[in-house]
């Protein structure tokens, strides 16, 4: 059997159909995935699923000049039915014809990052001011397409320098709250590879850390 639906729990849903679950995934969710790296981590979930009707992966680098792991994914998602979509600025999500009218219970971004500029550490105030540019766009636009009781999933490094971004205080400022945050275990999601992308070693996976969580937000319906 596939690792990864050997990862997958079976369950049925109050009206009788049947579930796949991985993690805090289901087969039922209508599930959106933005800069993805080389679609691993898309792949794990279709094939836990067994199929990818419910689920839009999304990427916003050039993919197979950076990801030349991306292929076998790529044709993996396309076999299981999913909608591919790249070139997606998560900046511009809530503008975007074909998103725009969808609602989505999950949007994931696995480890967002503005990209590895030569001379520019971890550390570098630009850089960071950089980072949490990206962090506010994409929590400012995925707000707006999620469903009533919808998630949004980031999944983040909260060690130094990371914790610079102040990723709770962005979304709390843009309407969201907090649910849970999660400790985050790649082994979870077999396949799944972590990709640094950016233009520098891009195919290249990083160390994860001690400190890695996939923080869950909801909307915070009093906000206006
Ligand atoms: C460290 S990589 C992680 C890739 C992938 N999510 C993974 O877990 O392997 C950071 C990703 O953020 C994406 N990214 C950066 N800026 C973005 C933007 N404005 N909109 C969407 N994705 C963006 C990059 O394309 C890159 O794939």
């Amino acid at each position: 059997m596939e690792e990864a639906a050997a990862a997958a729990v079976s369950s049925e849903s109050g009206e009788g159909k049947r579930e796949i679950w991985i993690k805090h995934y289901s087969s039922s969710h209508r599930i959106l995935l933005v800069g993805e790296g080389d679609f691993s981590f898309s792949a794990c979930l279709a094939k836990a699923f067994g199929s990818a009707n419910n689920m839009i992966a999304t990427s916003y680098e050039k993919l197979l000049e950076k990801h030349s792991t991306a292929r076998i994914h790529l044709d993996e998602l396309k076999r299981l039915g999913c909608t591919l979509l790249h070139g997606i600025n998560v900046k511009y999500i809530h503008e975007d014809s074909f998103l725009k009218v969808k609602r989505f219970d999950r949007i994931i971004f696995n480890f967002p990052h503005a990209g590895h500029y030569l001379g520019f550490g971890e550390n570098n105030e630009e850089l960071i001011l950089m980072h949490k540019k990206l962090v506010c766009n994409f929590f400012s636009r995925a707000r707006r397409l999620l469903s009533e009781n919808g998630e949004i999933h980031f999944t983040h490094r909260d060690d130094h320098p990371y914790d610079n971004w102040e990723i709770r205080g962005s979304a709390k400022q843009r309407g969201l709250l907090l649910k849970e945050m999660v400790k985050f275990h790649k082994e979870d999601y077999p396949g799944y590879e972590n990709k640094r992308g950016g233009d520098i070693r891009s195919n290249e996976t990083f160390s994860l850390g001690d400190e890695c969580f996939t923080s869950k937000f909801y909307l915070n319906k009093t906000w206006i």
